[in-house]
């Protein structure tokens, strides 16, 4: 197999785990209850944004197609859920865990997230 495509899959293998990561502790804890842990979370959204971007570039390199729009749209969502958990981190700081903007926060980065795994299936 040509190193290229070996290189694409790998980060088509990161870019799994790091959905994973974002998207796992998420559903683990939308019942509540213990305070939030946010940094499994913080390292899948900065993961999916570094992965995605090396997937489209190397896609580029093989001269294979890229949906510009899916992507500019993937891209947003990814980097609005990494700003409301780096958010969420900040008040959990400032405010102690237990603060009440760290929910919405929580639920609207897992919402994103969620979508973006939507945006990446249904668009084909
Ligand atoms: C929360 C964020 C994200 C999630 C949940 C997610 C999810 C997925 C999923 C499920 C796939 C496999 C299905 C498919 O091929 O379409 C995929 C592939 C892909 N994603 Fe993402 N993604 C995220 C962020 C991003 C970002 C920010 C970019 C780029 C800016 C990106 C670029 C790509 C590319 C280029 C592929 C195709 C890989 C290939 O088949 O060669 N993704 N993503």
């Amino acid at each position: 197999m040509p190193p290229l495509d070996i290189a694409r899959l790998a980060l088509l293998v990161a870019h799994f785990i790091g959905l994973a990561a974002l998207i796992g502790p998420f559903l683990l804890q939308i019942r509540g209850g213990s305070p939030l842990r946010l940094r499994l979370m913080l390292i899948g959204a900065v993961v999916q944004v570094v992965t995605g971007n090396a997937l489209i570039a190397s896609r580029r390199l093989q001269g294979i197609e890229v949906d510009e729009l899916k992507m500019i749209l993937k891209l947003g969502i990814a980097v609005a859920t990494l700003g409301l958990l780096i958010a969420a981190v900040i008040v959990q700081r400032r405010r102690g865990a237990d603060a009440g903007a760290v929910r919405p926060l929580f639920f609207t980065a897992g919402g994103f997230a969620l979508a973006d795994v939507v945006v990446a299936v249904v668009w084909s």
